[in-house]
């Protein structure tokens, strides 16, 4: 992959607001260095993006980039996650796991919401900064990994330190270069282009709606809470429903309306405005604000689920299967293929 110059970088991180002309000279500034980079702003205003597009211009654009969202991940997984297991180091550790730093060896591993690492896997990644080496779960042997590390949050990690939940020094480890994205409101300039971009990426691109300057002046004046990933769920929205059609206030007003309302899509009220004729109702849950991966949800649903009934039984496997009426074996199964285990299963 060849790495981005500045024209596709401005193609990728789409405004001309005075910061994000400001975030574009940072990541171009940041990727000639390795120094690692911590991405802060409200969710959904592009930090992922962002660090993705850091990795792009960087002389490592053709190693992997690995993201990780160190919030999602259960808390007794994260250390194998990050730094892979060998076999049989824990129960369920049925092969030797690469864990994210090796994997992302060469390139750039991008740590988000890195406000909710435990503490104890804080102390792990500040050594890890500091002498590039890893070691597996259950291995005596550490492991050279060169890795660009790219952290992100949405919480003010200055408070978290005051607090006692995020250590000082791995803070200004990570903090040696600073990319602050300001939330949407705050650079309302930027929602013509962005509208112009996500219409000429998303569905219906060989025919999109015109947003007439009425519509685009409700969208300056919105407040934006899902920030950027709200703005292009609307657009995409739009796309679906008004292709080829002028989006004027009315329509706006019916765009905007659904990802308000928290009532469910049945009492959704009648939409008054003019729609094609095969679209019956429009009421986007909040749930569906950017697309979901049905399997892998009910994957990760399936896991909890596991893991709530080993703790609900103090990991006795047998008693867990029959809380969520499993046979044992198929429980066992499960439990490997989610690689749960460890102290969780007392009693295999
Ligand atoms: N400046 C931008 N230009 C183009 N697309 C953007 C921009 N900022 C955000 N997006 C898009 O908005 C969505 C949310 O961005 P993301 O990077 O996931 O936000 P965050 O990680 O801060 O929650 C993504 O689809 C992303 O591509
Ligand atoms: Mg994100």
């Amino acid at each position: 992959m060849e790495s981005l110059d500045a024209l596709a970088m401005a193609d990728m991180i789409v405004g001309n607001s005075t910061a994000i002309r400001e975030v574009r000279g940072l990541v171009r500034f940041a990727a000639e260095t390795r120094a690692s980079v911590l991405i802060t702003g409200p969710s959904g205003t592009g930090k992922e993006l962002v660090a993705h597009a850091l990795h792009r211009a960087s002389a490592r654009a053709a190693a992997p980039f690995i993201a990780v969202n160190s919030g999602a991940i259960p808390r007794e997984l994260i250390e194998s996650e990050l730094f892979g297991h060998e076999k049989g180091s824990f129960t369920g550790a049925m092969a030797r796991r690469i864990g994210h730093f090796e994997a992302a060896h060469a390139g750039t591993l991008f740590l988000d919401e890195i406000g909710e690492m435990p503490l104890d896997m804080q102390v792990r990644l500040l050594r890890v900064l500091e002498d590039h080496k890893v070691r597996r779960i259950g291995s005596n042997d550490d492991v050279n990994v060169d890795v660009r590390l790219i952290a992100a949050t949405h919480q003010c990690l200055e408070s978290a330190i005051a607090d006692g939940r995020f250590r000082a020094d791995l803070f200004y480890r990570l903090n040696v270069l600073p990319i602050e994205l300001p939330s949407l409101a705050e650079r309302v300039e930027d929602v013509p282009v962005l509208v112009e971009h996500f219409l000429s990426r998303g569905f219906a691109s060989d025919n999109p709606p015109v947003f007439t300057d009425g519509a685009l002046a409700i969208l300056m004046a919105h407040d934006w809470p899902g920030n950027v990933r709200e703005l292009k769920n609307l657009v995409e929205r739009a796309a679906v429903f008004f292709r080829g059609m002028d989006v004027g206030r009315d329509q706006m007003a019916m765009l905007l309306r659904p990802a308000r309302s928290a009532r469910p899509a049945a009492v959704a009220a009648p939409v008054a405005v003019d729609l094609p004729e095969n679209v019956v109702a429009i009421a986007a849950s909040p749930r569906f604000a950017r697309p979901m991966d049905l399997r892998e949800h009910l994957q990760n649903e399936e896991k909890r689920v596991l893991i709530e009934a080993l703790e609900s039984t103090g990991g006795v496997v047998s008693a867990a299967a029959r809380l969520v009426m499993l046979q044992r074996t198929t429980f066992v199964e499960k439990m490997k293929r989610y690689q749960i285990g460890r102290e969780m299963a007392l009693s295999a």
